[in-house]
C-alpha cells in the first residue's frame, strides 16, 4: 500500500527541516514541502533545493507576494488594523494565506495531513489551525515541534544524524519571522522586559540618515497608490518605503503584547511602511469620513486588530467587519504629506477631493459662514436632557 501523504509549510530553518525527517520516520508519510514567497526575502531555489535533498516527494515554492497584499495587507490597510494599538499584524496576517496554501496543495496531492513548524506557545499554532479547518474541516494536521519534545541539543543531534544541515549560527537565540508587511523578533534577551533591545537584531530600521525629507502617499478608496507622485504598485510602494522610512530608524515597536494563549510576551517589530501606511490612512480618513462613522470605526477596527491576531481571519465576523469597513472606503481618496526625521515621523499635510473639511466654515478670520446665532439653538436643545438633570436634582436635593 502506498503511503499517506502531509503537506508541510516549510521555511528552509532548522525545525521545519527537523520536521521533513521527523515526519516521514514518526508518521511514516510521504512529505510534501510548500514554500511561499511573501517578502521574506528567502532564496527559493535555495530552499527547494535543501528540501529535495532532505527526500521530499514534491517541493512547491509559490511567489504570493501579490496575493498577500491584495487579500491580506489592503484588508488590514482599510482597517487601520493595529493589535493592542501598536503591532500592525505582519506575522498574523501571512498565518492564513499559508493555511490556504497548505489546504489547496493537499487536495491536489490528495494529501491526508497538513503541517507547520509552530510551537505550542504562541499565536501562529492557532492562526494555521483555524485557518486549515475553516477551509478544510476534514484534514487533520499534525505539529511537530509541538509534539517532538526535543530539547535544542536533542533536535541539533538528531539533525546531525539524519544529515540535515545544521546553521553555523545556531548560537544566535532569536526568533525572526518577516514579510513584507513587517519583521517580528522574540527570544533570548529580548525575554527580560526592562533590558533595551541590542541593536543587532535590528535589519530594517538603522539610522542613516539624520536630515529631515517629505514623502507623499496618494491613497485611491483606502489603497495607497502613488509614492512621491509617481504610481506604483503596492508591493513596490511598501518596500520603498521599508528602505526609505527604514534609513531614519522609523518603524520600531516594543511591546508587551498579549498572545491568545494567555502569555504575556515581549516582542520587537520592524515595520516602517505599516506604521506610516496606517497613519496616513487614518488622517485621510478623518478629513473624509462623518464623525460619528469615524468614531465608530475606531471601535470596530480595535475588534478587528484582535480577529486577525487571534487567527480568526476566515471567520464570518471577520468577514461581517470588513465588509461593513470596506463600504467607508469608498471616498477615502486623497494624498497625505509626511516629513521623516531620525526614529519618527510627522504628518504635515492632507488633502481630499470629498474633505468634509470646509475653511470657509472652520475658519477664525472674518467672513466665516458658519452661523453662530444658531449654535446659540443648537446648545440649547444638544444640553436639554442635562439642563433637565440638574433642575431636579436641585429642587430635591
Ligand atoms: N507576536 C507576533 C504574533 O503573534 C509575532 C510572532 C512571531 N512568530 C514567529 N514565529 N517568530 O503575531
Amino acid at each position: 500500500m502506498s503511503k499517506e501523504k502531509v503537506v508541510l509549510a516549510y521555511s528552509g530553518g532548522l525545525d521545519t527541516s527537523v520536521a521533513i525527517k521527523w515526519l516521514m520516520q514518526k508518521y511514516s508519510l510521504n512529505v510534501i514541502t510548500l514554500t511561499v514567497d511573501i517578502g521574506q526575502g528567502i532564496d527559493l531555489e535555495e530552499v527547494k533545493n535543501k528540501a529535495e535533498n532532505l527526500g521530499v516527494e514534491k517541493a512547491y515554492v509559490l511567489d504570493l507576494k501579490e496575493e498577500f497584499v491584495k487579500d491580506y495587507i489592503i484588508p488590514a490597510i482599510k482597517a487601520n488594523a493595529m493589535y493592542e494599538r501598536a503591532y500592525p499584524l505582519a506575522t498574523a496576517l501571512s498565518r492564513p494565506l499559508i493555511a490556504k496554501y497548505l489546504v489547496k496543495i493537499a487536495k491536489e496531492n490528495h494529501a491526508k495531513y497538513v503541517a507547520h513548524g509552530c510551537t505550542g506557545k504562541g499565536n501562529d499554532q492557532v492562526r494555521i489551525d483555524l485557518g486549515v479547518k475553516a477551509l478544510a474541516p476534514d484534514l487533520e494536521i499534525i505539529a511537530p515541534v509541538r509534539e517532538w519534545g526535543f530539547s535544542r541539543e536533542e533536535e541539533i543531534e538528531y539533525a546531525i544524524e539524519n544529515n540535515i544541515p545544521v546553521p553555523v549560527s545556531r548560537k544566535n537565540p532569536f526568533s525572526i519571522d518577516e514579510n513584507l508587511w513587517g519583521r517580528s523578533i522574540e527570544g533570548g534577551i529580548l525575554e527580560y522586559p526592562y533590558q533595551e533591545p541590542p541593536e543587532e537584531i535590528f535589519q530594517w530600521t538603522k539610522l542613516q540618515k539624520t536630515e529631515p525629507s517629505y514623502i507623499e502617499i496618494t491613497f485611491e478608496k483606502g489603497i495607497p497608490v502613488e509614492l512621491n507622485g509617481t504610481k506604483k504598485s503596492l508591493i513596490e510602494i511598501i518596500e520603498e518605503l521599508n528602505k526609505i522610512a527604514g534609513a531614519y530608524g522609523i518603524g520600531r515597536i516594543d511591546h508587551i503584547e498579549n498572545r491568545l494563549v494567555g502569555i504575556k510576551s515581549r516582542e520587537i517589530y520592524e515595520a516602517p511602511s505599516a506604521v506610516i501606511i496606517i497613519k496616513a490612512h487614518e488622517v485621510l480618513e478623518s478629513m473624509v469620513l462623518p464623525r460619528e462613522l469615524s468614531h465608530f470605526k475606531k471601535i470596530l477596527e480595535d475588534k478587528y486588530a484582535e480577529l486577525v491576531y487571534y487567527g480568526l481571519w476566515f471567520d464570518p465576523f471577520r468577514e461581517a467587519l470588513q465588509a461593513f469597513i470596506d463600504k467607508t472606503q469608498e471616498r477615502v481618496t486623497g494624498r497625505v504629506r509626511i516629513k521623516l526625521v531620525p526614529w519618527n515621523f510627522f504628518i504635515v499635510g492632507r488633502e481630499s477631493p470629498y474633505s468634509l473639511y470646509d475653511y470657509s466654515l472652520a475658519t477664525y478670520d472674518k467672513g466665516s459662514t458658519f452661523s453662530t446665532e444658531s449654535a446659540v439653538g443648537f446648545i440649547k436643545l444638544f444640553g436639554l436632557q442635562n439642563y433637565l438633570y440638574a433642575l431636579r436634582g436641585e429642587k430635591n436635593d
